[in-house]
């Protein structure tokens, strides 16, 4: 019998705080008609004191798992797609694991830049056909706000804090996840990266001075690169799936600039109304930027049972690649006393991590946790 991996649930979060483009144009050389005319964006959400990826990824995870009939501990994958992690390491999906009470998880975080999202997708959904996991989440997160140079006005006017996140479940019906192609192009890795921090450039007084542990773009490389990659990623996974263009309801893109929207729009001559674009209120919030606009898309009624939607992004990487699905989800009311568990089982899990926390404590006063270096 034939399996299928099918979105249940999803959800959104994203930061209280706005910031405006008049606002930033207090901050750097900039104004509000060069950002709007230039990329579309007019706002975006900044994360506060206390909010970071894993607290974004967590909300918008809890808020996907509400809208199925899952425990947190029926979910045995979780994906956190993300180019600002919490640490290096642990991998963030790991503490989201810890805060959802999925106990029974694998998690790991995935660095495929922007187009992180499609690739988690396309992994978690191939591991549910291939019968090895039934059901998934799979998260894009980011708090790059944290990341950029504020003097910088090419890259700070881009950038917004958010996370969106898809629940997968194993089905026998059809329909779901179609097909995928995934792509990267290392040849381009320079042209969008944080230099130091990591093992190349440890961070040190010098790279902090010079900004190197921040965002350096090549703005119009990248343009160039992207309006390239969508259209033909968009075609590719078509083929692939054997769905025709005519076909595709909705195209949701990364939300990166609605210049490279129209360019990809009018390369595979559709309308701008079948594509999805959310940019003025969001900015581009990398691997989020999907996911969100795809909760928008379902909440407007742009997403019917029976549509097929494609989602396509591009990245640092540089990476690219598209998703086809067709949408089998319809909303099925959770009866309270279900939500009620599902809250339990969190309750529960936290308890578990607080204990666990405690006892490791513990056991670090009765062994000692230095007694090797006595030695
Ligand atoms: O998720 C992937 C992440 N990255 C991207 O998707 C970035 C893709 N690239 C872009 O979206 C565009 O290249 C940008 C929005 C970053 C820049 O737009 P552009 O039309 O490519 O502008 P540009 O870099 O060619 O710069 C044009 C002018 C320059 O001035 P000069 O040299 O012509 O005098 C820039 O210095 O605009 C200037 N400029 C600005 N002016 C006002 C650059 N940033 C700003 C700014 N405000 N914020």
């Amino acid at each position: 019998m034939n399996r299928y991996a099918h979105v249940t649930g999803w959800g959104m979060a994203v930061p209280d705080r706005v910031l405006t483009n008049q606002e930033l144009s207090r901050l750097v050389d900039t104004n509000d008609d060069w950002i709007v005319s230039r990329t579309g964006i007019r706002e975006r959400r900044i994360a506060q004191k206390g909010e970071s990826t894993a607290t974004l990824a967590a909300r918008a995870a809890l808020r996907a798992l509400a809208r199925t009939d899952l425990r947190p501990t029926d979910i045995q994958m979780i994906i956190v797609a993300t180019a600002s992690p919490e640490h290096i390491f642990p991998a963030t999906a790991c503490i989201v694991q810890d805060t959802l009470g999925a106990t029974n998880a694998a998690a790991f975080d995935l660095s495929a830049a922007c187009t992180g999202f499609i690739y988690g997708l396309s992994l978690a959904s191939h591991s549910i056909r291939a019968g090895a996991i039934e059901n998934a989440i799979v998260i894009g997160a980011e708090t790059l706000s944290r990341l950029i140079n504020w003097e910088d006005r090419s890259t700070c006017i881009l950038f917004g804090d958010g996370a969106g996140a898809f629940v997968l479940q194993a089905s026998h019906d059809p329909g779901g996840f179609l097909a995928s192609v995934l792509h990267a192009d290392g040849s381009g890795s320079n042209l969008l990266t944080i230099p130091a921090g990591g093992s190349r450039m440890p961070a040190s007084l010098e790279t902090v001075h010079k900004n190197l542990h921040t965002i350096q773009m090549n703005g119009r490389e990248i343009f160039r690169f992207a309006t390239r990659v969508m259209a033909s990623s968009t075609r590719e996974v078509l083929t692939r799936s054997g769905i025709e263009l005519d076909d595709v309801e909705l195209v949701i893109p990364h939300q990166a600039n609605r210049r490279i929207i129209e360019a990809a729009a009018r390369s595979l001559r559709l309308p701008m109304e079948r594509f999805m674009v959310n940019i003025e209120r969001y900015g581009n919030t990398s691997s989020a930027s999907i996911p969100i606009a795809a909760c928008e898309a379902i909440e407007q009624g742009r997403i019917r049972p029976g549509d097929h939607v494609v989602l396509v992004a591009f990245g640092a990487g540089l990476t690219y690649g598209a998703l086809v699905l067709e949408w089998v989800s319809t909303e099925r009311p959770i009866p309270p006393a279900r939500r009620g568990i599902q809250r339990l089982f969190t309750f529960m899990g936290r308890v578990r991590s607080l204990l666990r926390r405690f006892w490791r404590h513990i056991e670090g006063l009765i062994w000692g946790t230095k007694s090797h270096k006595k030695r």
